[in-house]
């Protein structure tokens, strides 16, 4: 089974470079997707590894075989890559039965009779749809479309899976189903799935690793717990998690062997968990909170209820401190008072300082109240 190596790939349209300089490697039964804001290049780099769109420079290797390089002129077409697609728009056929819809590439293949039934037989079990074989298309829901879409490129036993935005033309329910289905098949199956997305709570809930793009680059390359707790930039900080971290702006002041940070204009101590490589200078900074780690209480700073956001489970709390808005979250069924004045504390090892220039992170750690 396959690992897939992917070196310097850069894609240029024309003077633009939608891909530049691409490295990462893809670990074999991984599920990994390609995150990012529209037009940074997901599909783009999906097209390329699959074979149905040319770099411009680099190399893909799939297990021991090149697929792709630009020095040595190799590029195999797609249909001997031992890939599978599934896109956005997962056409059926519409004059075949479902089980047509399925069986329909294995005999192009050349499948004998009975394989090709008992692999439709077992794909309708994976996908949970056995009694819907006989129906057509028109007679299905469009998640049910959707699974048969999965079963017809499951079916020749891919080595590879791509997929584009495969659930993006479903309700928010059908999107949840559907999501777990993916997972298990995942589990069930030996392939390595690739998949595009700009939604990161897909990201994160189906991936072993989220590749985060901005503007052709990789911003980070890790598995999504890692990267939520570990942003490497205010921009994978920001992007990954709901509701969005807080940003505090403020000041690293160095005293002594201590860090202080500024928070409304008074310091607190800063106990990193880690010390970093490189003893810090004062500068400006960008305080990096999860919502989750703002904790409501009786003590610590004061803020004002700016709205009040119960589900049941819990509370999405909006903060006026100063001149900032903070998101807390608050778990189990509560709610506030508009504008009334509540305490708060900062509470993890987890708060993540960024250098407001280079909005690198530099370091991670708690503030002691
Ligand atoms: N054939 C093409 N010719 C010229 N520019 C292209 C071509 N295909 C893509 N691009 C450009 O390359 C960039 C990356 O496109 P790509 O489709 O990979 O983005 P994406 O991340 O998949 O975005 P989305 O989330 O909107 O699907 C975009 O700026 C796009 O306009
Ligand atoms: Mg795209």
């Amino acid at each position: 089974m396959p690992k897939i190596t992917i070196e310097n790939l850069t894609k240029k349209f024309g003077n633009f470079t939608a891909v530049n300089n691409l490295n990462i490697v893809i670990e074999d039964r991984g599920f990994v997707t390609l995150l990012g804001p529209s037009g940074c290049g997901k599909t783009t780099v999906l097209r390329m590894i699959a074979g149905l769109t040319d770099p411009t420079s680099g190399r893909i290797t799939i297990g021991d075989t090149v697929v792709f390089d630009s020095e040595r002129n190799i590029n195999v077409p797609p249909d001997k890559r031992d890939v599978g697609f599934i896109f956005q728009n997962y056409a059926l056929w519409p004059h075949m039965t479902v089980y047509k819809n399925i069986s329909f590439g294995l005999e192009n293949l050349k499948w004998k009779k009975e394989d090709i039934d008992n692999r439709v037989k077992e794909l309708l079990d994976l996908m949970q749809i056995s009694e819907l074989g006989g129906r057509y298309p028109s007679e299905l829901s469009g998640g049910q479309q959707q699974r048969v879409a999965i079963a017809r490129t499951l079916a020749p036993h891919p080595k590879i899976l791509f997929m584009d935005e495969p659930l993006s033309n479903l309700d928010a329910k059908l999107r949840l189903e559907m999501r777990t289905e993916l997972k298990r098949l995942h589990a069930e199956t030996d392939a390595t799935f690739i998949y595009v997305t700009h939604d990161q709570l897909e990201a994160m809930t189906l991936a072993t690793k989220i590749c985060l793009m901005n503007a052709g680059e990789v911003v980070q390359y890790d598995s999504p717990l890692y990267t939520y707790a570990h942003p490497v930039t205010v921009f994978s900080a920001d992007f990954i998690g709901n509701p969005t971290i807080n940003f505090l702006k403020s000041e690293l002041i160095i005293d002594g062997n201590e860090y202080k940070i500024l928070i409304g204009d008074k310091p607190f101590a800063f106990k990193p968990v880690k010390t970093p490589r490189k003893p810090l200078s004062a500068r400006n900074i960008v305080i990096g909170i999860r919502p989750e780690h703002i904790k409501i209480g009786t003590k610590g700073l004061k803020g004002k209820v700016y709205s009040s956001l119960p589900s049941g489970m819990e509370t999405i709390l909006l903060l006026k401190f100063g001149k900032e808005i903070l998101t807390s979250v608050v778990f189990g069924i509560i709610d506030f008072e508009y504008n009334s004045e509540v305490n708060f504390t900062i509470g993890s090892d987890n708060i993540i300082i960024f250098d407001a220039e280079t909005e690198k992170n530099i370091m991670e750690g708690t503030i002691v109240f």
